[in-house]
């Protein structure tokens, strides 16, 4: 056997070693991104990349607009509030991922929809410089925030 042919024997058996040892170690690691932990009973949104990654920076957008919300409210600072609460409320003008609204289950759409209307409702309160209206509207959202993580969950569909 020439020095050639005995290299690209070394070479495949590497191959073959290789691949049974992917084989044996169970799925590849894209695969467990979209698993579901069997504990987690929530029901699951099924979105794309995309969906996935849109709706968590929004949740994102959405705490820090409640931080801010808060801190605002300490020194009523009017503006401040009404600003937070605008770019959170029905009128924020964002345009969706495609499919994003079909993702998404009647009961899950009208918790984020009554959720933008409570941050309407703090937009026109501050607006007012009614603190105590700001204060009942945001506990309305924050409820929203609760019932809708006490059901649902977010997984990439395969
Ligand atoms: C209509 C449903 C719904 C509403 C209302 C809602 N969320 Fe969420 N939120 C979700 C889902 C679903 C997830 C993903 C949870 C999971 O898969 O474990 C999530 C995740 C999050 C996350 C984690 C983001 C990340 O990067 O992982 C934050 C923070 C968050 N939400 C904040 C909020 C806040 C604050 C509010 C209220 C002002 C709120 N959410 C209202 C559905 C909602």
């Amino acid at each position: 056997m020439t020095g050639a042919a005995k290299a690209i024997i070394a070479v495949l058996l590497i191959a073959v070693g290789a691949l049974a040892f992917l084989l044996w170690r169970g799925q590849p690691a894209t695969e467990a991104v979209g698993g579901s932990n069997p504990l987690d009973q929530r029901e699951a949104l099924l979105l794309n990349a995309e969906q996935h990654h849109h709706i968590l920076g929004e949740m994102r957008s959405l705490l820090t607009a409640v931080a801010l919300i808060q801190q605002a409210r300490a020194r009523d600072d009017w503006t401040a509030i009404a600003e937070a609460a605008s770019g959170q409320g029905t009128r924020r003008g964002q345009t969706p991922p495609a499919g994003m609204r079909q993702a998404q289950p009647p009961a899950f759409r009208q918790m984020g929809r009554g959720m933008r209307e409570q941050f309407d409702v703090i937009a026109d309160a501050a607006a007012a410089q009614n603190g105590e209206a700001v204060d009942t509207a945001l506990t309305a959202a924050l409820g929203a925030c609760m019932g809708c993580h006490e059901s649902y969950r977010v997984q990439l569909a395969r």
